[in-house]
């Protein structure tokens, strides 16, 4: 199995990028982020519950979304690989991660990260709040704490990663298509 971490701060280009390589390497693309609100779209309990989280731009607790990662992989047990957008985002989470594939007799591949400046994120997510309707998008403030609960709580599982020599880090700026090449080049070396 290919399984691969797309890893990076909020704005990257996380949920952009996993598009394209799921078609070119036929993964199933779990993003946690996109999990959630459909659950809230749904008006679940869950939902709401983590609504209150993500329009404050904090993490939603780690046991929600293991088990939300936990419920997808089982039943998407065929798939040839997985793609893991904005999880794991804690170190607890990247340990559970671990255990589950590990079940799967399968492991984590590689960490790929989206390495983009604090400014051009914000910029990013303001422009895409005018129209996206994402309850995360709508002010600076909130783009900002996201982006601390980034460097306080996510930043860490890099080096997580980079001690069992999974990480890649890649510029994250310029042209989506390049960026795509440049994370294929990666992906290739190894597949
Ligand atoms: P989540 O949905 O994961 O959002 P995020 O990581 O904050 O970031 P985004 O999805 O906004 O950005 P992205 O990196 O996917 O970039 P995108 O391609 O969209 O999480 C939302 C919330 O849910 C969290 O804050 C938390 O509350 C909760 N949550 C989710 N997972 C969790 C977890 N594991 N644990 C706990 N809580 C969790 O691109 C962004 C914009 O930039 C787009 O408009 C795009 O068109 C544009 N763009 C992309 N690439 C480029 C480029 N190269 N140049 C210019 N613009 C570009
Ligand atoms: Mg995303």
């Amino acid at each position: 199995m290919l399984n691969l971490i797309l890893f990076g701060p909020p704005g990257a280009g996380k949920g952009t990028q996993s598009e394209k390589l799921i078609a070119t390497y036929n993964l199933k693309h779990i993003s946690t982020g996109d999990l959630l609100r459909a659950e809230r779209q749904a008006g679940t309990e869950l939902g709401n519950q983590a609504n209150e989280y993500i329009a404050k731009g904090e993490l939603v607790p780690d046991a929600v979304v293991i088990g939300m990662v936990r419920n997808y992989m089982q039943s998407h047990a065929e798939a040839a690989g997985f793609i893991f957008d904005g999880f794991p985002r804690t170190i607890p989470q990247a340990e559970a991660l671990d255990q589950m594939l590990n079940e799967f007799n399968t492991s984590i591949s590689m960490v790929l990260g989206l390495e983009v400046n604090e400014d051009e994120l914000v910029k990013r997510l303001l422009l895409r709040g005018q129209t996206s309707g994402r309850v995360d998008d709508q002010s600076e403030e909130t783009i900002r704490n996201r982006f601390h609960e980034y460097l306080n709580k996510t930043l860490p599982i890099q080096g997580y990663y980079s001690d069992q020599n999974k990480y890649h880090g890649i510029n994250g700026l310029g042209e989506i298509g390049e960026i795509n090449s440049e994370l294929c080049k990666w992906i290739d070396s190894v597949n």
